[in-house]
């Protein structure tokens, strides 16, 4: 019989993570199956604990239940702990919840693959929601020079350096609150972590924001570019959405769970193709 895994969201219906988990598995010849199921609102714990009785062996979690499956978890790793949000659990042959968070790596290997160099970089972050929450950590690993973490609404902002400065690293994120156009400098890497992209409102950003051989990434995607990557491509960025994040977070959950690495490659072009 295979092994049951799902992506639990609301909503759900357009998740691209059914197709990723399906391809990977049959690249890696794994007997399981990767549903989709809206989980309600008020009961994410309800519909996982039924899932695992129904002989669920693992989930990815997406939006909006990362933080209350953190705390649904029985045992969280490193990374989870330091991100306060997860989105990979995992069904213990001792009947715990074991939880991980692999949306950083996702964003770090996905750069990487791009040849998009971390280290001593000056690396701006736009947003401070549940999405950059998860991706600080390994940032500050990969060694940048600077990290700035810019947003809208100033407290989020500074709350968010706070637990990163709390993390023990050595080194400091700094912070910008209020909105983006007071931003000074020009930076090696932006990167989009806010939702405004999606809904097509970017708020105002300096021209000066990204340095000539500058990259501006998005962790958002979408069919035509998303409107921040077209605010930067009209200024001579070199773009990159978050498609690539996406399949590296989910290769990175599919070792967690069946211990096998998938090539993602050839994921990402039939992925790029589909779009
Ligand atoms: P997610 O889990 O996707 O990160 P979230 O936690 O609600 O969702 O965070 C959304 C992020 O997008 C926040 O940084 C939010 O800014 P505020 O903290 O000021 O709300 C940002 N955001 C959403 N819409 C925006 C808009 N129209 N302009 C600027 N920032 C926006």
């Amino acid at each position: 019989m295979s092994d049951r895994y799902c992506v639990f969201g609301h909503p759900i219906a357009h998740s691209r993570s059914p197709r990723i988990h399906a391809l990977f598995a049959e690249q890696c010849g794994q007997a399981m199956t990767y549903e989709a199921i809206e989980a309600p609102r008020e009961d994410f714990a309800g519909a996982w604990h039924a899932f695992m009785a129904a002989g669920g062996c693992g989930a990815n979690v997406t939006v909006p239940f990362k933080e209350e499956a953190y705390r649904v978890a029985d045992v969280l790793s490193q990374r989870a702990r330091r991100a306060g949000a997860v989105n990979t659990l995992v069904h213990g042959r001792d009947g715990r919840t074991y939880a991980d968070t692999t949306d950083g790596v996702g964003l770090v290997r996905d750069l990487e693959w791009h040849g998009v160099a971390l280290y001593d970089a000056r690396i701006l972050v736009l947003g401070a929601g549940g999405a950059v929450r998860g991706v600080l950590d390994p940032l500050l690993a990969a060694g940048p020079r600077a990290l700035h973490i810019a947003n809208r609404t100033a407290e989020k902002a500074v709350g968010l350096a706070a637990d990163v400065h709390a993390q023990e690293r050595g080194q400091q994120a700094s912070v910008t609150g209020g909105g983006y156009d007071a931003l000074e400098g020009a930076y090696d890497v932006v990167i989009n972590g806010t939702s405004a992209s999606l809904a097509g409102d970017l708020p105002p950003l300096p021209d000066t924001l990204l340095a000539d051989t500058g990259v501006a990434y998005d962790m958002m995607y979408a069919a035509d570019q998303t409107v921040f990557l077209q605010w930067a491509g009209a200024r001579g960025a070199r773009t990159i959405d978050g498609l690539g994040m996406l399949i590296e977070q989910a290769a990175e959950a599919f070792f967690l769970w069946r211990q096998v690495r998938p090539d993602t490659g050839p994921v990402r072009d039939t992925l790029r193709h589909e779009l």
